[in-house]
């Protein structure tokens, strides 16, 4: 890439600041745009989250997602297990709402408390019902590049990349972090999109080495400052999928500062990836819902 930006830098023969993609105001639009489809819908979608435990940012972001149902129209189920709970019981959970008929999609919050098995129970969520795309047959079809379900958060960055013009086809991408929820299922959707693909990870030595060849460099690993400046080549894409809680205030795995200078384009945090996941989520229960032959 970043060719566009490549080229705004040479056009006007000055270093030209990172254009910010605005993810918060992105999400709006589609929120917007999934409640006038929910209200030509039959019977409103209704999504269940299955919680365990107490984690702070896991109950700030399920706060979020049903604060988004509620505007957009989806009705929602707020299941809300100890941290204590075995995992027979969140399994129980699951499989009550796999046979409830009145819920359409189901979302497992991870991380699950360390004494479950999370592979299990996220294998248990009815294929059809599984709005985040974790069961392994969903994620087998995304591989496969034929799944209905995807991730939301990758979902959401690729969203963002086409959005703001970005050519995928042929770009080499590098993904910082091989998580399921974001890492892994993002470098099989740049894949997808013809993106030649490169995975770094927590043992990858020398990062800078691949990033610094990259057109797009997506982060998702959670810590602070991952990607620094002398990491990019300039006019790169940036993509900061990272949430990290510091005091009061949220910081993603790129140092924004100094990247921004450098970058053509690049994802904030907050009001980045963050609102777009929430966004993914909608589309993905209206996409359950009609899988279920809702109409
Ligand atoms: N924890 C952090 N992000 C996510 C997500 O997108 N889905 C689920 N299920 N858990 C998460």
């Amino acid at each position: 890439m970043g060719k566009m930006g490549a080229e705004i830098i040479r056009q006007r023969g000055v270093i030209m600041r990172a254009k910010i993609i605005d993810g918060k105001k992105m999400a709006d639009g589609l929120l917007e745009k999934a409640k006038q489809e929910i209200a030509l819908l039959a019977r409103p979608p209704c999504l269940a989250i299955v919680m365990a435990g107490d984690d702070p940012a896991s109950q700030v972001y399920v706060k979020k997602k049903l604060d988004a149902c509620k505007k957009v129209g989806i009705l929602s189920k707020d299941i809300h297990l100890q941290s204590s709970a075995s995992e027979k019981e969140i399994i129980g959970a699951v499989n009550r709402l796999n046979k409830d008929d009145g819920v359409d999609a189901i979302l497992v919050q991870v991380p699950l408390p360390g004494t479950v098995d999370e592979d299990r129970i996220l294998s248990e969520v009815s294929p059809g019902k599984d709005v985040d795309g974790f069961h392994p047959l969903n994620f087998g079809k995304l591989a496969l590049n034929n799944s209905e379900l995807i991730p939301c958060t990758p979902r959401g960055i690729i969203h963002m990349l086409k959005e703001s013009g970005v050519q995928l086809s042929g770009m080499h991408a590098v993904v910082i972090g091989r998580s399921r929820i974001v890492g892994k299922p993002l470098a099989l959707l740049l894949l997808n999109e013809n993106c030649t693909v490169t995975i770094c990870h927590s043992r990858t030595p020398g990062v800078g080495a691949f990033t610094r060849q990259a057109d797009i460099v997506c982060v998702a690993v959670g810590k602070p400052k991952t990607l620094t400046a002398d990491m990019i080549r300039q006019g790169a894409v940036v993509i900061d999928a990272g949430t990290n809680r510091q005091g009061e205030k949220l910081a993603g795995d790129v140092d924004f500062a100094a990247v921004k200078e450098k970058a053509s384009l690049i994802t904030p945090v907050p009001g980045g990836v963050g609102p777009m996941t929430v966004a993914m989520l909608i589309k993905n229960t209206i996409a359950c819902y009609r899988l279920r032959g809702g109409k």
